[in-house]
């Protein structure tokens, strides 16, 4: 059954900003605040990186600037995210404990000078975190004008989940002594005695970096795990302190794009909504991507790489979710910096609603004459004057006002995507050109290509829902998910590599799909990886594809229905289980997609390659990523909200449907 929320209960979406008085003369801020109140801005975000304003020496609070711009906002109905700022600690507080920082896994510790240089495991880092936002929560925390709060910044960005430091490694052997309880448990399940490995007690346990060759796996995986705890358990120790001192206020994280290094999911349960920065012409220049892929949406962006993440922080933030960091301009931390097309930031914008944002808030309100970011636009250039972004937010305000967005229902198909699976892949890949993110990311083309929305999930979430689940490469599968996927009553698609590992990172006694093979009577005998420069063909229905980079050998009984030119099978149908065993290009992918679709009878709207589309509500969006103006035909009687049959570059197009 369909959640249907009345219109009252759907947050209207809004705009923020996000403004760093710190970094401007005091006289200015009645101005900036004006100005945003004018514009349409609704929520202002402050604070993440100001702990040396606000606390210059140890103990020396100076709060009254911060009390002086929240009174100000409040005067003016404009709402607060307020960030702790403990992604920047000051100088002075380093000095005091110079073991608090990070280090890299060359064993060098990351020195004062930037941003992000603490370790999470350390203990008396975490304590004076604590200590700072208390006292931020205890002076603010019911200031009227604080709506929402969001602790600390991009945790992870710049590298900073893995620290190979003591705080870690004295952290990492009481985790493993509890996850293990006894050391010979702990040598079988890494497989120890592998190059005599093994251990006598935990205490000899290291960190698995700067070993001569590959470290053990296991013991690789097990550091990931633990690490993503440690971020888990410093967010909760700040989420722990705004509740009891800011009730009822809204608490988010600010995650990244493509960032994988903890788990999310497990993360965002401590959080009432998720929040992502948003950076699409940064995340494509970083891909894994032909050059022709790169020049034709130099200033787009990828066309599903930002609705991907979209959707996947919906559902780490259980419906609820923010863009707290939109791209204004060209950026300044990419291997190039293009400008956006001129109207791309609304086009961003309204993606963001579409897929059903509570808040879109501008990177940043003005660019910064000075230190690190001074190549980064804003909505206003460093000389007060607005930039082309600050017109565009003011074109979405005035749309917004005549758009009806309705609830954002649960999708028909949903994709798999996994923290563990990542880490799993990534430290054994077995071979250079895979990329896990770039495998998830043709799933979700293929099923976005069917103008199909999609939902992004957990191993954990339920599948009610669904007419379809995508799942691509899911190595360590849960025995529960095996059993919600007996359950589960729609098409399944496995791909290759799917049950190939147990909970320690060991081949299964069963041999893989492990405890799949429940689901679908196959098992893979051999897997081999091969170079960019050798595609794997394919036939299926008399049609020749290309399939890459892994190939798994397969027994069954069941007759293939796609094959190797030498008659040899690599994809398999029990029931509505169907097992790829090679990774299938776009081209082929999509055809498999859908026919998976098509059979259960989803309406799908075959797009041009440069639309997409998303519908919420009885609204459908459609827009047009690519370097030419496209037309495209609707019935007669259609109703268009914004825009018209022909989209032009950077055009968005919104028309009545019938809500699904
Ligand atoms: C984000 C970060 C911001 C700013 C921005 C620049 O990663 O949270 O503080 O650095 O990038 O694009």
């Amino acid at each position: 059954m369909k959640m249907q929320a009345s219109s009252s209960q759907i947050p209207s979406p809004s705009l923020g900003v996000c403004y760093y008085p710190e970094q401007w003369a005091p006289e200015k801020w009645t101005a900036d605040l004006d100005a945003m109140r004018e514009l349409g801005i609704r929520f202002v975000r402050l604070g993440e990186f100001a702990w040396s304003q606000l606390e210059p020496n140890p103990g020396e609070y100076r709060f009254e600037w911060m009390q002086q711009l929240l009174d100000f906002a409040a005067q003016r109905q404009l709402s607060i995210v307020l960030c702790t700022p403990t992604a920047t600690p000051p100088k002075w507080l380093v000095d005091q404990m110079p073991d608090m920082v990070a280090v890299d896994a060359n064993g060098l510790p990351r020195k004062f000078g930037s941003r992000r240089h603490y370790c999470f495991s350390h203990q008396f880092y975490r304590k004076e975190c604590e200590r700072i936002v208390r006292e931020l929560a205890r002076r603010f925390g019911a200031h009227s004008a604080v709506a929402a709060w969001q602790t600390d910044n991009e945790y992870g960005c710049h590298n900073t989940v893995l620290s190979y430091s003591a705080a870690a490694l004295h952290g990492f052997r009481e985790w493993l002594k509890s996850k293990y309880g006894s050391i010979d448990q702990l040598n079988r399940a890494w497989g120890n005695v592998f190059w005599s490995m093994e251990y006598r007690d935990f205490q000899e346990i290291e960190l698995p970096n700067l070993t001569v060759t590959k470290p053990d796996p296991s013991h690789e995986l097990d550091f990931m795990r633990f690490s993503s705890d440690q971020v888990k358990i410093f967010n909760r120790l700040q989420v722990e302190v705004i509740r009891q001192h800011s009730p009822g206020r809204t608490i988010l994280h600010n995650f990244m794009g493509k960032f994988q290094d903890f788990d999310h999911f497990a993360l965002s349960e401590d959080l009432d909504a998720a929040g992502w920065d948003s950076y699409p012409l940064g995340f494509l220049s970083e891909m894994k991507a032909p050059d022709s892929h790169k020049a034709r949406y130099l200033r787009s962006g990828d066309p599903d790489f930002v609705g991907f993440h979209h959707d996947l922080y919906r559902a780490c933030g259980r419906g609820r979710w923010w863009v707290l960091e939109q791209q204004p301009g060209p950026v300044n931390w990419a291997a190039y910096n293009p400008s956006p097309y001129p109207g791309m930031i609304r086009f961003w914008t309204h993606e963001a609603f579409a897929h059903g944002a509570e808040v879109v808030s501008y990177f940043r309100w003005r660019q910064a004459p000075f230190a690190q970011e001074q190549m980064h636009a804003g909505l206003n250039l460093p000389n007060f004057e607005p930039d082309q972004a600050f017109f565009e937010a003011a074109q979405v305000v005035q749309e917004l006002s005549g758009l009806s967005l309705g609830a954002v229902a649960p999708a028909k198909v949903a994709l798999v995507y996994d923290y563990e699976a990542a880490w799993t892949l990534g430290i054994q890949p077995q071979g250079n050109n895979f990329d896990y993110m770039a495998v998830v990311l043709s799933f979700y083309r293929a099923f976005r290509r069917l103008g199909l929305n999609v939902d992004i999930i957990s191993q954990r979430a339920s599948l009610d829902p669904y007419s379809v689940v995508a799942i691509p490469s899911l190595p360590i599968v849960e025995a529960e998910f095996v059993e919600a996927l007996k359950r589960f009553r729609g098409q399944v698609l496995l791909a290759p590599r799917a049950g190939s590992k147990t909970a320690d990172f060991q081949i299964p006694q069963e041999l893989p799909p492990g405890r799949l093979q429940e689901l679908i009577p196959i098992s893979v005998w051999r897997v081999e990886s091969l170079p960019e420069f050798a595609p794997i063909s394919v036939t299926w229905n008399a049609v020749l594809y290309e399939c890459h980079t892994w190939l798994e050998h397969v027994r069954t009984n069941l007759p293939p229905f796609i094959r190797l030119q030498n008659g040899q099978g690599v994809a398999y149908r029990h029931g509505k289980i169907s097992y790829l065993a090679v990774l299938p290009g776009q081209t082929l992918l999509n055809a498999i997609t859908e026919e998976l679709v098509r059979s259960e009878q989803l309406e799908v709207e075959i797009l041009p390659n440069d639309i997409r589309s998303r519908a919420r509500g009885r609204l459908r969006y459609y827009f047009n990523y690519g370097p030419e103006p496209v037309i495209l035909q609707f019935p007669p009687e259609t109703r268009f909200w914004l825009g018209g049959p022909e989209l032009p570059v950077a055009g968005v197009t919104v028309v009545e449907h019938e809500a699904d």
